[in-house]
């Protein structure tokens, strides 16, 4: 293993800490590193001489279409080798299983999957302390695990039936975010009074879904993928999520590191 092409996707920086964690070892090791983010990546122009690193954050139980979208759009392979990494406040379920099927019928070859509890960052922000000390155990299992990819010790193997159940069930229509219906009961509020029209979430916005208007605030479409990142880096804290317990927000890393 010579070059790693890193693609993540990562909403409030838990994915980006681990990611990076894994590319310090990499390189410690005299691999090469690239990080792309799978937001602003082409899956068609990844090179296949290289190996693919994928990481991104565990949403409702499997992760956000984003990330579904760019890995089946990965072109065909010839046993590319591929590892991916999720990070999780705690259960996931329909993701190692049916990502592993979708890249080896493409070609590639599995060769590691990991998944690491980082801070959750949503519902109930933990204190501080507390985020502390489990971002520390995460970088810990990131290291290890790099390393483990390094000394071909990790593998991917298949995750039969609960994963498949999971993955079902949440193609089925019942992520929370899926139906138009959801997206306007859950949909982020914009408080137009701490507002300074910065534009910096239009910015953060993976998927183009806040506008400007003609007013000059931001406006939130129905395509919300609920990454949490307009909320969470929001400098004047001006957009709420309304099913965080008492409004508070989390962010690993500052927003520079997000839109580099
Ligand atoms: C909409 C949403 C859904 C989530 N669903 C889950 C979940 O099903 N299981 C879980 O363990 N964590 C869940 N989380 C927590 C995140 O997976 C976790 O905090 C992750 O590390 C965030 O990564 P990021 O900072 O790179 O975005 C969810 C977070 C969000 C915003």
């Amino acid at each position: 293993m010579k070059v790693v092409d890193f693609y993540y996707f990562s909403g409030t920086g838990n994915t980006l800490l681990i990611v990076k964690k894994m590319r310090y070892v990499f390189e410690k090791h005299d691999i090469q590193v690239n990080l792309h983010r799978i937001e602003r990546s082409d899956p068609s122009d990844i090179d296949p001489e290289h190996t693919i690193g994928l990481g991104f954050p565990v949403a409702e139980l499997t992760t956000y279409r984003l990330v579904w979208d760019f890995v089946k759009a990965l072109p065909e392979a010839h046993g590319t080798p591929i590892f991916m990494v999720d990070t999780l406040g705690g259960v996931s379920g329909g993701i190692i299983g049916p990502m592993r099927e979708i890249v080896k019928k493409k070609g590639y070859s599995p060769v590691g999957a990991k998944e690491i509890i980082m801070p959750p960052n949503i519902f109930y922000i933990q204190e501080d302390k507390v985020c502390q000390k489990k971002v520390e155990r995460g970088l810990q299992k990131a290291g290890e695990y790099a390393l483990d990819i390094i000394e071909g010790r990790s593998n991917w193997g298949r995750v039969p039936i609960l994963s498949d159940i999971v993955f079902f069930i949440s193609r089925a229509g019942l992520r929370l975010t899926k139906s138009d219906l959801n997206q306007k009961l859950l949909n982020l509020k914009i408080n137009k009074k701490k507002c300074s029209k910065c534009g910096i979430c239009i910015k953060l916005c993976p998927v183009g879904n806040i506008t400007m208007t003609e007013d000059g605030y931001p406006e939130r479409g129905y395509d919300c993928e609920y990454c949490l990142r307009c909320t969470s880096f929001c400098p004047k804290k001006a957009i709420s999520c309304p099913i965080n317990y008492r409004g508070k927000t989390y962010r690993a890393v500052k927003i520079r590191d997000l839109l580099q």
